[in-house]
């Protein structure tokens, strides 16, 4: 359903290249959960951002159900990124003027949606995530956790094929970190969808269906 095919992304600056990924196929399937791990800087956001066409690769393809994201129109492409390959920010990027339920409706009302179907959505996202009783709360009265998963449920709320998900339990204590895991865990296979969560931890990344180790921009191992 989204591939990479021999995807490389060189970022040039003014002194120097840096080759962050160097060359790398990858098939997510429909319903898993794939895990990316690697070192710092081994290029596994940059990787993210390809697969969410965030970012376009410097050679090879991206293949979203045939439709190449390097050469699909920006219109296009954001539409596809508010609806259908949603990423979820290792640092929330909750709007700290907007209540949960109003962060988690956002992306409904972008993309047209009336704000009584939204608002609608919103809380049922949020029940998901078991936050139905903070949906009234501004970001800074919730914990770390629980702003994870308001944005996880702002993702959900549109439904996505596919969640991206980097870091996301960086932030957490491993007791909050896991049910953050568990959400995902449940979400990939639900209604068809893929998610790929990008992690240092080994212990997170055994929630997975697949792990794909990278090492240098490249794959070091799939298991
Ligand atoms: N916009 C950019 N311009 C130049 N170099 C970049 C840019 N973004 C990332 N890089 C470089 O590309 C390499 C891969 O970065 P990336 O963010 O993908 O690593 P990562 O595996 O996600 O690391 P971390 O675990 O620390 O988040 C790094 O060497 C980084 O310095
Ligand atoms: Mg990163």
């Amino acid at each position: 359903m989204l591939e990479l095919q021999d995807v490389t992304k060189t970022y040039v600056q003014t002194r120097r290249r840096v080759e962050a990924v160097r060359g790398i196929s990858l098939r997510v399937e429909p319903g898993e959960m794939l895990v990316l791990l690697g070192a710092s800087g081994s290029g596994k956001s940059t990787l993210l951002h390809l697969l969410g066409g965030l970012d376009r690769p410097t050679t090879g393809r991206v293949l979203f159900r045939g439709d190449d994201l390097g050469t699909l129109p920006d219109d296009k492409l954001t539409a596809l990124r508010r609806e259908r390959i949603v990423h979820v920010f290792q640092f929330f990027n909750l709007l700290p003027t907007l209540t949960a339920a109003e962060n988690a409706a956002l992306p409904l009302l972008l993309g047209g949606v009336p704000a009584a179907e939204a608002r609608r959505r919103a809380d049922e996202a949020l029940e998901r995530v078991a936050l139905g009783g903070r949906s009234a709360h501004y970001p800074e009265e919730l914990s770390g956790g629980e702003q994870q998963r308001v944005a996880i449920a702002r993702a959900l709320t549109v439904r996505p094929e596919v969640l991206l998900a980097d870091e996301p339990t960086g932030n957490l204590d491993s007791a909050t970190g896991n049910e953050v895991l568990s959400i995902l865990r449940e979400m990939a296979g639900d209604e068809g969808r893929s998610v790929v969560m990008v992690t240092h931890d080994e212990a997170a990344a055994a929630i997975g269906d697949r792990r794909v180790r990278i090492r240098d921009g490249r794959i070091e191992s799939v298991a």
